[in-house]
């Protein structure tokens, strides 16, 4: 079945830059992305695309070229949905924060008004692609509700996850490690995934294509986070045995990164994790073994989860003892808000929870991010509800510039691992900071051996301080 219109509903993170290279590499279908969120569609249509409501690089190039030629931004769902073949849903899938399985399983409830609004308006049969993480068996349920709700159409659901890495996302979806797709054992299972490789060989080697069935789909987009989670929490929590053993976790990483069995990725030891997705996946694998009754499976992955928290809270805290135990009514520069570089994406960051904890020591926190907006960091600060929105504002600013940043600071900490920060005028902050100068790089960003000779008081994630000097 070749597909001429796709309709993509959540033009989020996902959504957004999916079906941007979707409708570059395939100019002969239409793509519209819809969203309910006026603001979002608003940015994605502007003139300016340096105001896209997401930053990634190479996404401006892209839209450039194929919006408003076969790629669409709309609010207007119902008429996407009604003339699509395919649709996909990009939805958010948080995790609950209420009711059964509050805080660990995903709601699903966009999920589902989705499936009700397609079952509602759809006319001819449709595929419809889960590109949403999901908890294993969504799919069954997306397809009860269409089945029993539609309007006696057939529907074909297939389960599509997205691996892109936010800050890498275009590079990602244009050369993704393989694309996976999950259908239906059956012969129109079968014809729905083949006219979804159709769309992917336009860019993608066939051999890169898995097909599988929908529940390994479904259930390999959560193992491949949680696994990538647990090599972050596994070097994390051997950053710490370096740091008191006079071991480098850098030198370590390298070590056993170069056994070939190992690898070398995602073995930068850090303040922990943050990003909408790794928690998120790794507590809904840990609900859905829990559910089945596998304990010892559901504790295994927690550990992940639990050893990610304790970094975080094993930075601030060493703030706090560093600066004499108090760091009330100290300022504490923080360079970096991002969950990571090369994205203005802050959910779950690291420096969310590390600002929180020193907040309730009373510190002043001032915050520069290349990228990440004033309005955004006080969202975060917000959600979390430790405090009211008045005193948020209070003990937390935001600048626009590193060095006003950095005057007078008695310490200085690296939350997100920026380019730009390594390329600063450290000598030149080091002057204009409150002495001893203290920086705490949760990135193991910057050179130590520099940084000692300058003057400051550098501790890094994974080195001893005595090592340092
Ligand atoms: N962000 C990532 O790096 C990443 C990577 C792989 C997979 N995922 C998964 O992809 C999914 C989407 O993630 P995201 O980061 O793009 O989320 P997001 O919050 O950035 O975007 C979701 C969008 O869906 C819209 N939406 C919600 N309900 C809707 C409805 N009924 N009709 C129309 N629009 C609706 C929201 O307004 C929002 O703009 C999640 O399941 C996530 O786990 C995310």
């Amino acid at each position: 079945m070749k597909i001429k219109n796709i309709c993509c509903i959540g033009a989020g993170y996902v959504g957004g830059p999916t079906m941007s290279v979707l409708a570059l590499k395939n100019p002969n279908i239409k793509v519209t992305v819809v969203d309910i969120n006026q603001d979002r569609i608003n940015s994605w249509n502007d003139e300016n695309l340096g105001d896209l409501p997401i930053y990634e690089p190479g996404l401006e190039e892209i839209v450039n070229e194929a919006r408003g030629r076969n790629l669409f931004f709309s609010t207007d769902v119902e008429k996407a949905i009604d003339e699509a073949e395919m649709i996909f849903i990009s939805v958010n899938t948080p995790t609950k924060t209420y009711g059964k399985g509050k805080g660990m399983a995903a709601d699903l409830k966009y999920i589902e008004l989705c499936a009700r609004q397609i079952a509602k308006v759809a006319t001819t049969d449709k595929i419809v692609v889960e590109k949403s993480t999901l908890p294993v068996r969504t799919a069954q349920a997306i397809k009860d509700i269409l089945d029993n709700t539609g309007n006696g159409v057939k529907f074909q659901i297939l389960s599509n996850p997205e691996f892109l890495a936010e800050g890498t996302a275009v590079q990602d979806l244009l050369t993704p490690d393989r694309v996976l797709i999950g259908g239906e054992e059956s012969e129109e299972g079968t014809i729905a995934m083949n006219s979804l490789v159709e769309i992917y060989a336009t860019w993608i080697p066939k051999e890169n294509i898995l097909t599988t069935n929908v529940w390994s789909s479904e259930l390999s987009k959560l193992v491949a986070n949680a696994f990538l989670a647990q090599r972050v929490s596994s070097i994390n929590a051997i950053s710490e045995l370096c740091e008191v053993t006079g071991a480098d976790v850098g030198e370590v990483s390298r070590a056993i990164g170069m056994d070939s069995r190992i690898g070398p990725k995602f073995l930068k030891a850090s303040v922990g994790f943050g990003g909408s997705c790794f928690q998120k996946d790794i507590l809904n694998l840990v609900y859905i073994a829990k559910t089945y009754g596998l304990n010892e499976v559901a504790d295994y992955w927690e550990q992940v989860i639990i050893m990610n928290d304790y970094q975080k809270r094993r930075f601030a805290d060493n703030i706090v003892s560093t600066l004499y135990n108090t760091v009330s009514g100290k300022k504490i520069t923080f360079l970096g808000w991002a969950f990571k570089k090369d994205t203005n994406d802050t959910r779950e960051s690291a420096a969310i929870y590390v600002a929180d904890a020193l907040m309730n020591e009373q510190a002043e926190i001032i915050v520069y991010d290349p990228k990440v907006s004033e309005k955004r960091i006080y969202e975060d600060l917000d959600y979390l509800g430790s405090r009211s929105p008045e005193e948020n504002r209070r003990l937390l600013k935001v600048v626009k510039d590193p060095y006003i940043a950095s005057e007078e600071a008695h310490a200085i900490a690296i939350l997100t691992e920026w380019d730009e920060f390594i390329e600063y005028d450290w000598k030149k902050i080091y002057d204009s900071v409150v002495k001893p100068a203290f920086v705490f790089d949760g990135r193991k960003l910057l050179d130590a051996e520099l940084m000692s000779k300058i003057g400051f008081d550098y501790s890094s994630i994974g080195i001893s301080k005595t090592q340092n000097k």
